[in-house]
């Protein structure tokens, strides 16, 4: 089983992570947690350039770096994983991209399909996607350390990643489970967890 977590900043996604890790291994249900970028040793230098204040990148050049990582991640985690028959849940993977370079950075949709479906990516089972108003996310994001390359953009980029992703949710809902992450994060783990385990118990 192949599950995606995905939302934009400030969403909640690592507290729902650390719910989540602590109540697979109380029901002995073993899960590999993953994220991107970063998810290999490849990935982390990739990571360090996307994430680095002080370097400017074309956006396609920052396309190609979270491919390049991605492609690392599938090859050496993600795909070895799944053909153990193992449960992998990657934290961001491919709606990350449209939303955030196709929408954010504004690369054509055509485009991204032409670079990423020759790639071959498996196709997550299920996708749990936490939304949140934009200005919510920022304020909360915010209260945190210093802002990434990111997480420095202006409130337009975030309002049209998370139009995107809503979008998406709206396009594939056998695939996209939305959670409203303004529910306090107790709601959103069981939320998320009876989705998962409903999941779980088809296949
Ligand atoms: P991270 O610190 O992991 O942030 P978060 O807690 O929000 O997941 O930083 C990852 C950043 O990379 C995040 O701002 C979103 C961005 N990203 C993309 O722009 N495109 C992608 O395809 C992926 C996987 C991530």
């Amino acid at each position: 089983m192949f599950i995606t977590l995905e939302g934009s900043e400030g969403a909640g996604k690592s507290t729902l992570i650390e719910h989540l890790k602590k109540y697979f291994l109380k029901r002995n249900i073993d899960f590999i947690f993953t994220k991107e970028p970063g998810g290999t040793d490849e990935g982390i230098e990739f990571r360090k350039i996307l994430l680095d204040n002080n370097i400017e990148l074309d956006p396609l050049s920052e396309t190609f770096l979270l491919l390049a990582d991605r492609i690392e991640h599938v090859r050496k985690i993600i795909n070895p994983a799944l053909e153990l028959n193992k449960n992998v849940l990657s934290d961001r993977y491919l709606d990350s991209t449209y939303a955030y370079q196709g929408a954010g950075r504004k690369i054509n949709k055509d485009k991204l399909d032409k670079l990423i479906k020759p790639l071959k990516f498996p196709e997550p089972d299920l996708t749990i996607y936490l939304d949140l108003p934009v200005e919510e996310g920022l304020k909360r994001a915010k209260g945190r350390d210093s802002l990434d390359r990111f997480e420095k953009e202006e409130i337009d980029f975030f309002k049209r990643i998370r139009d995107s992703y809503l979008k998406l949710a709206e396009e594939n809902p056998s695939r996209i489970f939305t959670i409203d992450s303004a529910n306090g994060e107790n709601e959103v783990f069981e939320s998320a967890k009876d989705c998962i385990e409903k999941k779980l118990n088809e296949s």
